[in-house]
């Protein structure tokens, strides 16, 4: 059986470089790996007083499409340092009773900027969340993408082939990483 991964960008803008790496993963897959992209686009901003009234469709739906998911990839921007606020309030829906589906979820992130960091700032951060959250992020490798504007062409391909293979190096940790946790629960 495939493993069924879920990806996540944090960017909500069209030519996002985020998005971008996303698209690239799904045609960088291993053997065996197949990756649907989701859209947190229609989460709204979370509010305990709107969640008492019953959990919101996009979220319902969501919450059920990772739960569904052997795995997880989540592409993250930096935004001052940190995650951007609509990927942190997706995950706060994500975790809240019933059924947090990250928790004991197999992940893997990573992401890209304009910047000579590559989003390893916000990826600390993410980490950090995932603690909370206990999704089971895998440790390396780290893809950290710098100077994005030289890495995608205009039309948002991915070209430059080192970040070509650390996106393929990862994607098969993370078979691995997913492969092993599953056996580990049998
Ligand atoms: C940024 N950007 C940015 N880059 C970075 O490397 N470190 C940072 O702390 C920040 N901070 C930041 C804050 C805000 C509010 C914005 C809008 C942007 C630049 C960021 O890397 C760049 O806009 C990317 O292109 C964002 O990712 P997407 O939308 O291309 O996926």
């Amino acid at each position: 059986m495939d493993i069924h991964v879920l990806g996540i960008a944090g960017s909500l803008r069209k030519d996002s470089y985020n998005r971008a790496l996303l698209m690239a993963a799904s045609t960088l897959l291993p053997e065996g790996m197949t990756l649907e992209i989701a859209d947190i686009r229609e989460i709204p901003l979370y509010d305990g007083d709107v969640e008492a009234q019953g959990v919101p469709e996009p979220v319902y739906a969501l919450k059920n499409r990772i739960q569904n998911a052997d795995a997880l990839l989540i592409v993250t921007p930096e935004y001052n340092y940190s995650i951007p606020g609509v990927l942190k309030n997706a995950i706060d829906w994500f975790s809240r009773e019933p059924d947090p589906p990250l928790n004991g979820k197999p992940a893997a992130i990573m992401g890209a900027s304009i910047g000579m960091f590559g989003t390893a700032r916000s990826q600390y951060h993410l980490r950090q969340v995932g603690v909370a959250t206990n999704m089971l992020i895998l440790n390396t490798p780290q893809v950290f993408i710098t100077m994005a504007k030289d890495k995608f062409d205009t039309q948002g391909v991915l070209i430059h082939e080192k970040s070509r293979n650390a996106v393929r190096d990862l994607l098969s940790s993370l078979k691995a990483w997913t492969l092993r946790l599953k056996n580990e629960h049998r």
